[in-house]
């Protein structure tokens, strides 16, 4: 039985597109059975549709600093779709302690960044400014903590001299359009033990080449 997701976006949907084509594959253990967005104009549901994914607006502004109205609605077409897993991808509204509990590692994030440096927001500014040569992007279970949470899956790239935030985020995103997939496809898959607050991936190891940055040739 391939496990039920929801994704939930708040704009374009880049990786909610790499989700839904990882899924469309026949051995992938999960299906996108539906993608709910917090905004009517995100970009991403158009996307959702086009791929024959329902796709479903439940406007987060009515509800104001209301997290919990929000989330009984948000719970309500949870259940109606009867999800196991969800995968929040460029979700910008935070939840209440009490929904985080509810979804307690079935609950999957992204962040660009080589969590736990850089949380919050414009993290690629961050890493500029700190001046790291190598950054990233993770996966995460979610907790009450925002951008924080057992750790799944980290992706790598090279930061450069001549780097904008924007030049590095599209660097980092195609990583992210890699490593969303396969940290699904692992949780789906039963593949992830947690103990305490790190994740195990069944002796499943990183390629080991590693990364050096700046590469002196
Ligand atoms: C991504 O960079 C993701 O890591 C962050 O928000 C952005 C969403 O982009 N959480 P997209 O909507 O998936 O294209």
């Amino acid at each position: 039985m391939k496990r039920r997701v929801a994704i939930l976006i708040s704009g374009r949907g880049s990786n909610m597109a790499a989700l839904i084509q990882a899924a469309a594959a026949q051995e992938f253990p999960a299906e996108i059975a539906v993608v709910i967005s917090n905004r009517g104009d995100a970009a991403g549901l158009e996307r959702a549709r086009a791929s024959g994914i329902p796709a479903v607006t439940i406007e987060s502004g009515p509800f104001g600093k209301d997290r919990a109205a929000f989330e009984a609605v948000l719970q309500a077409a949870l259940d109606q779709h009867k999800i196991d897993l969800i995968c929040l991808a460029g979700f910008m509204r935070l939840f209440t302690a009490e929904f985080v509990q509810r979804w307690q590692g079935r609950m999957l994030n992204i962040h660009p960044s080589l969590l736990p440096s850089f949380p919050g927001l414009e993290p690629q500014a961050q890493a500029l400014r700190a001046g790291v040569k190598i950054s990233g992007a993770t996966v995460h279970f979610v907790t009450a903590e925002t951008d924080a949470g057992p750790i799944l899956m980290q992706g790598a790239v090279t930061v450069r001299d001549d780097d904008t935030p924007d030049i590095l985020a599209e660097r980092i995103l195609a990583i992210e359009h890699r490593i969303y997939p396969e940290a699904l496809r692992l949780v789906a898959a039963g593949r992830v033990r947690l103990e305490g607050d790190i994740c195990k991936t069944a002796g499943i190891a990183g390629c080991d080449d590693g990364l050096v940055s700046p590469a002196v040739t």
